[in-house]
């Protein structure tokens, strides 16, 4: 967490300064209006999501992990069917892994349910079941990165940090647009800097209020294709809408973010799904797994290409080979156990 940096400009008010103290990000008076204005229009207009009526770290880490990257209105059924099926940590990492990924079905990403197994496991074998709520013990635990961990340390304790998504890195990156531009003007800014400016900007005592505003106001207002500017209580201060820029790349967009290779992720999903959908989640030879997901293709699908997938999701610990060697002849494939 750094400091807040500020100085005083003769005649032009105080700025918040960036972490290295070598540019204005904000004006403070400025800032100080975005976060009244937010806050109160969150007080208004917040979601009622399930997790935010808690404060229990496994629920808000269970929470999190499935909306990194999954639709709130998906992620609300599985949420409640994972508390149902594992009401505490404990249940959740002595489950088999299976089961666990079983349950994940429909939320995508299937690798989360691994890490979210593992993270489980490892806070109920290092720490006794309880979340240490410290950022370097957390971003320690498999599973549990930089996202999650600021997640848990703001929603459960208010800590001053910023939880930055893409929303939230939307929302900040046009109001504050023109200190961003310029700060970062040539090459966008690392992961680092975002989250060292974003965490510049949280008010005092209300992370957790203004992490969750953030996100409300970035999924329902601040979108990313069609803004609805009248309605948003920063429509005052917006440096992108002033500019008449809304719809630009936003700034604080991180660098080598391209467009996700669609069809890897594609076949991934399909092979966790076929082993998932197999009579009791038993091995199925390689070459029955080609079978099932070529039904599923469009064309052929190159087997070797298939075999390195497999091998891949082994490595991320999704699912279990055994056979001769590497070879995929005369392989089985399964679902860890
Ligand atoms: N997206 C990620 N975390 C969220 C949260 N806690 N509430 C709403 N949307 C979110």
């Amino acid at each position: 967490m750094q400091t807040k940096r500020q100085y005083e400009q003769p005649g032009n008010g105080t700025w918040l300064l960036s972490p290295d103290g070598a540019m204005r990000v904000a004006r403070v008076e400025t800032l100080q209006a975005v976060q009244r204005a937010l806050l109160g229009w969150y007080r208004a207009h917040r979601r009622a999501l399930p997790w935010r009526n808690s404060k229990s770290p496994y629920r808000i880490f269970l929470s999190e992990m499935m909306l990194q990257q999954t639709q709130v209105e998906r992620v609300i059924p599985k949420y409640h069917a994972f508390l149902a099926e594992y009401p505490t940590i404990r249940r959740l990492a002595a489950a088999p892994l299976a089961d666990v990924i079983r349950l994940w079905a429909g939320l995508g990403y299937n690798r989360r349910a691994v890490h979210l197994h593992r993270a489980a496991q490892a806070v109920v074998r290092e720490h006794g079941g309880t979340f240490p709520l410290h950022l370097q013990e957390l971003l320690r635990l498999p599973g549990i990165g930089a996202y999650t961990a600021r997640a848990l340390l703001s929603f459960v304790n208010n800590a001053p940090v910023a939880v930055v998504d893409t929303n939230v890195r939307r929302v900040l990156g046009r109001v504050f647009r023109d200190e961003l531009q310029a700060l970062f003007a040539e090459k966008g800014p690392t992961e680092r800097q975002v989250q060292a400016l974003a965490d510049g900007l949280v008010p005092d005592g209300r992370s957790a209020r203004w992490n969750q505003a953030l996100m409300d106001l970035g999924s329902t207002v601040c979108t990313a294709r069609q803004p609805d500017c009248p309605r948003c209580p920063l429509f005052t201060w917006c440096q992108a809408r002033r500019a008449e820029q809304v719809t630009d790349l936003p700034a604080l967009r991180p660098k080598g973010q391209g467009k996700f290779s669609g069809s890897r992720r594609y076949y991934r999903g399909r092979i966790i799904a076929a082993l998932r959908d197999s009579p009791q989640s038993g091995a199925l030879s390689f070459e029955a797994l080609v079978s099932y997901v070529e039904t599923q293709a469009d064309g052929d699908v190159p087997v070797a290409w298939l075999w390195e997938l497999v091998q891949d999701l082994e490595r991320d610990g999704l699912v279990v080979s055994a056979g001769d060697g590497n070879s995929r002849s005369g392989a089985t494939v399964r679902l860890p156990s």
